[in-house]
């Protein structure tokens, strides 16, 4: 697509990186191998990202259902976020970017929550990207949450009821202050969201493609906002 001053980049856009075990399957590797690649993929992604204009990325990282996969996957997971987090402390300072987690991060190790709170501390004011990490996410869990700490507030006669609007709600949740989505990417051919910001997709473009997630990349991330610009988005306008 022609790249006039008509094209758009998606100021947010949302990932769900799928397809590291098929990845590794593929090759005869341990799953873990799969997780591997993808998260060095993901790290590149964020430089991709905003070379392309991208002010805001989320990737989903960890499911609140993959706990149920077997022990050592999510141990290996758990491992690979860990180095994520620690290597990410100084990257932040060298890209500039400004990392939250999202997520109920609570279930996690201890050591694990004090990377992310230290990252976030030192990315705080950075002014690159602002890039956003899922663990131990899910949008039914993020909602119920937001639900339970205004109710704790109208319950203590601080809010009414009349008073919880859109951005009120909105303002519980992980992800407050951050515009909504304009587009979502996820790879490896599955068409579901699997409980990856149902309130903030609400309106999202979808871009699916077979590429498994160890494999995508800047040329795909352009695939995905071309794929963007062709779509005309009328919010339940004409
Ligand atoms: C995505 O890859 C990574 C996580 C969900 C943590 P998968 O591990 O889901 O890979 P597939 O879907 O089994 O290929
Ligand atoms: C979604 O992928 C979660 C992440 C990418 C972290 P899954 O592989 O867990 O989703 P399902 O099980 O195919 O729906
Ligand atoms: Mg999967």
């Amino acid at each position: 697509m022609a790249k006039d001053s008509a094209y758009k980049i998606p100021r947010h856009v949302a990932i769900i990186m799928d397809g590291n075990g098929r990845w590794a399957k593929k090759r005869l590797l341990p799953r873990k191998a799969g997780h591997v690649q993808g998260s060095r993929v993901a790290e590149q992604i964020c430089e991709d990202a905003f070379d392309l204009g991208i002010e805001y990325l989320t990737i989903y990282a960890f499911s609140t259902e993959n706990w149920a996969r077997p022990q050592d996957e999510v141990d290996a997971l758990m491992d690979l976020l860990r180095k994520y987090m620690k290597d990410s402390i100084e990257r932040s300072s060298k890209n500039n970017m400004r990392v939250t987690v999202i997520g109920d991060i609570s279930r996690l190790a201890e050591d694990l929550q004090e990377s992310i709170r230290t990252l976030e501390r030192v990315s705080a004011n950075n002014t690159g990207l602002k890039f956003q990490v899922a663990i131990n996410y899910g949008g039914r869990d993020e909602i119920l949450r937001a639900v339970r700490k205004l109710s704790t507030r109208v319950a203590a006669g601080e809010l009414s009821p009349e008073d919880i609007t859109e951005e009120v709600f909105y303002s519980y949740f992980d992800t407050a202050g951050m515009p909504y989505p304009d587009l979502m990417i996820r790879t490896s051919g599955e068409l579901r969201t699997s409980n990856f910001l149902p309130w903030q997709l609400a309106y999202s473009e979808f871009y699916f493609t077979d590429v498994l997630w160890p494999d995508f990349n800047k040329k795909e991330l352009q695939k995905a906002i071309d794929f963007y610009n062709g779509r005309d988005r009328r919010f339940g306008g004409v």
